[in-house]
């Protein structure tokens, strides 16, 4: 018989990894052995994917080999292509994007082999299709082109173009490259967990990261950050209606999303880094109102719950101000998360284990069969 369970699996070491570390007390995060304040904003998103999938900073040449692997694979191939329009009837992007990943396979030239050079290959791969099959769901639903890639904008610069239209500001690709690397991994969350579980059947990546799109997609994971700027927009009139707001929400029992994490029991590192961005970005475009509002909340949950909020709090207004559609907002948090998810799989990969945890039963026991007539 099974011992008691962790609800949630909280505080359960279900893996050994070497990709990222939290140390929820401090408020730190670590990306192999990098403190994430020490590397935000100074590496760029395809330093951050080399870090995470290959192991360490890349030396120059090295990126510049990433970055042509990354610059050739960018792009869908036709069965993808083919469920385009089908997908976006959905208007659900989480949900068109998962079916699009999941879709990746069929084309993809290393599908059948299942070698870990195999895998390396298909992560980098992923890396680079994500961002372009969000700006191709974006630009199929609004009935219009993709924007051409610009070899000398990377992968941040590109997706900016792509989605708004126009030539990013640099700044807004600097910041814009920041929370990629802000988002890219986090030990094991729900996502990661995910993949990690279905890469332990010795399933293939495509079937892991479809399954941690799935993940992510819900409003007490990634979906968070598309929740907040809802709440965020439905509070009218000005920043003094935000005590009320949130007072009522919390007496009536609902969460309020992009506060409170699992881990962390002091602000979380990310948040620190949006929190700035999402001022400098208030400033530079000349709309305080949702970091006006955000800051407000802030402070009302922290006096009423003690609770901090998680990187998708700020993300919101960040992705806000540099014109994401509400929608997209999980879309780009997984385009990022894939540099983690397919680095966790590879890792699973190469030293793995069934993962089949135990359960604690809770049902009847001692029952009785009767006959179907007598029951
Ligand atoms: N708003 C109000 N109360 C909260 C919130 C919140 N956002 N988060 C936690 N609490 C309260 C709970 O109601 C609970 O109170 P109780 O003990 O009086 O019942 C207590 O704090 C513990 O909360 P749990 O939900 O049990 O904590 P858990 O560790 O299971 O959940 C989670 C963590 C899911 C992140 C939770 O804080 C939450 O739902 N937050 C809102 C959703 C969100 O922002 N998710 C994104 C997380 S970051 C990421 O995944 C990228």
């Amino acid at each position: 018989m099974a011992e008691k369970s962790s609800r949630g699996l909280a505080d359960v070491v279900a893996a050994t990894t070497s990709i990222s570390d939290i140390d929820g007390e401090q408020g730190r995060l670590f990306y192999r052995g990098y403190d994430i304040h020490d590397i935000a904003q100074r590496i760029s998103f395809e330093e951050c994917v080399h870090l995470l999938q290959r192991g360490t900073l890349p030396t120059r040449q090295e990126l510049d080999g990433l970055t042509a692997d990354l610059a050739e694979d960018r792009r869908i191939g036709a069965t993808t292509e083919a469920l385009l329009p089908h997908v976006i009837r959905s208007g659900a992007p989480m949900e068109a994007l998962r079916t699009l990943v999941s879709s990746l396979s069929v084309d993809d030239a290393d599908a059948a082999d299942s070698s870990i050079e195999a895998d390396r290959r298909k992560a980098t791969r992923l890396v680079a299709q994500m961002p372009i099959l969000v700006a191709r769901y974006e630009a199929a639903r609004n009935g219009r082109d993709v924007a051409g890639l610009h070899p000398e904008l990377g992968i941040a610069g590109n997706f900016l173009q792509q989605i708004t239209g126009e030539r990013p500001a640099e700044r807004a690709v600097e910041i814009f490259d920041a929370c990629l690397v802000l988002h890219a991994d986090h030990t094991m969350n729900a996502s990661t967990f995910t993949a990690r579980v279905i890469a332990a059947t010795l399933s293939d990546i495509h079937s892991a990261i479809t399954g941690a799109m799935g993940a992510l997609r819900g409003p007490l994971h990634g979906g968070a950050n598309e929740a907040v700027m809802k709440t965020l927009s439905s509070i009218e009139g000005g920043v003094d209606e935000v005590d009320g707001f949130v007072r009522a929400e919390l007496d009536a029992g609902r969460k309020l999303m992009g506060f409170g994490h699992r881990v962390y029991k002091t602000e979380d590192p990310r948040a620190t880094h949006l929190r700035k961005m999402s001022e400098e970005l208030a400033e530079l475009t000349g709309n305080r109102r949702y970091y006006d509002f955000s800051r407000r909340m802030e402070q009302v949950v922290f006096d009423s719950k003690g609770l901090y909020p998680n990187v998708d709090f700020y993300a919101a207004s960040v992705y806000y101000a540099l014109g994401i559609p509400t929608d997209l907002f999980t879309p780009v948090f997984a385009i990022s998360r894939m540099s983690g998810w397919t680095a966790h799989v590879i890792e699973q990969h190469e030293d793995n284990r069934l993962i089949r945890p135990a359960s604690e039963y809770t049902g009847p026991r001692d029952q009785r069969w009767v006959e179907i007539s007598q029951r």
